[in-house]
């Protein structure tokens, strides 16, 4: 069975009960680069694809600010499986659901991780501070962290955008030349 395959027959905690699709992750196993968000919202779930609604639509212009695609990068998700009503994925369904990450990441093997908010960066890098830690390089582990404010958190503070594209300028200018 393939990783994707895998995933979308999970039983593993709770949330697979009311998941419309599992949503395993998409793009490219080749590439320098993996962005790993919190966890599907509704759109994600029934498109089984991740950042497909209104915070996805962010994160493609961010990339192309950026100078990637999405067929360039990967992207996924803590946990596949939305937590009901957009709720935080509890301690278990993410320790649950963190074999696949890791397994994803092992077969990408990604110059750089860039986690989207405070759930994808605290597990790498402990709890808090996105607004201290975004758009800076952490070394943890062997891997390369780039925390990144979560798009979502842009569509309620427009201020934020501006800030989000410097970080995107970054990683193209001083991480992926
Ligand atoms: N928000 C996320 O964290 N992930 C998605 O896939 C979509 C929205």
């Amino acid at each position: 069975m393939t990783i994707e395959e895998r995933i979308s027959n999970c039983t593993r905690c709770r949330l697979y009960k009311n998941r419309t699709n599992a949503v395993p992750g998409e793009g490219t196993y080749d590439g320098e680069i993996v962005f790993i968000g919190e966890g599907p919202g509704k759109k994600e779930d029934e498109l089984g694809r991740p950042f497909v609604g209104r915070a996805g639509e962010l994160l493609d212009e961010l990339l192309f600010v950026a100078g990637l695609k999405r067929e360039d990068v990967f992207i996924t998700n803590v946990v596949k499986c939305r937590p009901p009503d957009n709720r935080d994925p509890r301690k278990d369904e993410k320790k649950a659901c963190l074999p696949y990450l890791r397994k994803q990441l092992e077969m990408i093997k990604p110059r750089v991780i860039c986690t989207l908010g405070n759930h994808a960066t605290s597990h790498f890098l402990g709890s808090g501070g996105i607004s201290k830690k975004h758009g800076k390089v952490f070394e943890k582990d062997g891997l390369t962290i780039v925390p990144l404010y979560h798009p979502a958190a842009a569509l309620y503070n427009p201020n934020l955008k501006e800030v989000m594209e410097e970080d995107f300028k970054f990683i193209k200018n001083k991480i992926l030349t």
